[in-house]
């Protein structure tokens, strides 16, 4: 009686904490951090059941009617409310947001942080006003050279303030919003609710969730989560300890390409195979994905799908018929537009950020 009532308490805690969310993997429940399963990969856009959360500090309740936007730092300061934000011209954006640290688990020596894998990445329509047109409105001082964007999460005892900045060029790009929706629908309390900045092509960290303010400032913000999404400016060796000065903030995402299915381990009946990933390059396009099937002996472009916007992945496809029964690793490499191609062996780092090598699977071909 004892041992099942305890096993049915540690069903509970297993169970997911945000509802809609049910099939991701749970890789920490305070912070709330969810990875999707990539092999339920298989629409251009992720629906928001199965995006990717990354939460620093505890996620805070918003009551719209109170909410405001300060508008501060290097301007004519003054206030937004969310029917303000309303009223401007809205854009939509469809980005790709992958989490920095996206594939962490896979360093060597490893690096302490949430054991990504390879789901902390998702494709949305983001929509809003232009951070451009709040700011033109603010009217930026000659010695605004950097936005930061403060979210309304509290520090913990632990955990310091969620703040991070970035270049006003990048601010004033039309591209970057004040997003209040994505996928077409008010942002969930999980991804920004009211409104999240949406810096696409960087990394997920520079899009703030639940924003209170937008401060223009004459640097680079100098705060914890600055320092924490850095990396070295030169290639180090794996475990070598690297001074502050020596490294330098992240901005775009690399070039990177993933299988989603087959599944790592997962064993098929010989016949003809279909492959098929994602590939994306931040604020650069993808050209080409080639898979081998073969060790990387030899390799073949795989068919990229149709859909395709600035700053989202392709999805692509591959068939391929195993020539017999056996084990087979298959390997996917992306090369983009600004000639980036994925790296064969990974160039570590301290905070584990940035994991491109290029993708494998092994799967075991058995008789038909
Ligand atoms: N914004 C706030 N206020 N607090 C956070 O912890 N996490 C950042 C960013 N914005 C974070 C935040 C990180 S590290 C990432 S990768 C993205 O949000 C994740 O966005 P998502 O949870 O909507 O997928």
């Amino acid at each position: 009686m004892k041992q099942s009532s305890a096993k049915l308490r540690a069903a509970r805690a297993q169970r997911m904490p945000l509802r809609g969310k049910q099939k991701m993997i749970l890789r920490s429940r305070r912070y709330l951090n969810l990875e999707m399963p990539v092999r339920l990969l298989d629409t251009w856009l992720t629906p928001v059941e199965l995006f990717y959360v990354r939460n620093h500090l505890t996620q805070p309740r918003v009551n719209l009617p109170e909410w405001r936007l300060r508008v501060s730092g290097e301007v004519n300061p003054f206030e937004l409310t969310f029917a303000d934000l309303e009223k401007l011209p809205q854009a939509t954006v469809t980005n790709t947001l992958e989490c920095a640290g996206n594939g962490r688990t896979f360093y060597r020596p490893r690096v302490r942080g949430t054991e990504w894998t390879r789901g902390a990445v998702g494709t949305a329509t983001f929509t809003g006003p232009r951070l451009a047109d709040v700011l033109h409105r603010a009217g930026v001082k000659a010695g605004g050279k950097h936005v930061a964007f403060d979210g309304l999460d509290e520090p913990s005892r632990k955990v310091p303030d969620f703040i991070r900045s970035i270049p006003i060029e990048k601010a004033m790009h039309p591209d970057t919003l004040l997003a209040t929706m994505m996928n077409g629908a008010p942002l969930t309390p999980e991804h920004g609710f009211p409104v999240r900045a949406l810096v696409p092509g960087w990394i997920g960290a520079a899009s703030v969730k639940w924003l209170a303010e937008v401060r223009v400032l004459d640097r680079e913000l100098d705060g914890h989560f600055m320092k924490a999404y850095r990396l070295p400016k030169r290639p180090v060796a794996p475990g070598e300890p690297v001074s502050p000065e020596e490294m330098a903030a992240m901005t775009a995402l690399d070039v990177k390409s993933i299988i989603a299915r087959p599944g790592d381990g997962s064993r098929w009946k010989l016949g003809p195979l279909h492959i098929t990933g994602a590939a994306w390059a931040g604020e650069a396009d993808i050209v080409r994905v080639d898979v081998s099937t073969d060790f990387g002996r030899t390799w073949q472009p795989a068919d990229l799908r149709r859909e395709q916007a600035k700053y989202a992945w392709r999805l692509w496809d591959f068939t391929w018929t195993p020539p017999a029964t056996g084990c087979y690793v298959l390997l996917s490499r992306a090369t983009d537009s600004s000639g980036r191609r994925q790296p064969l062996l990974p160039s570590w780092n301290p905070g584990g950020y940035f994991w491109n090598v290029i993708d494998q699977v092994r799967i075991h071909v058995v008789k038909a």
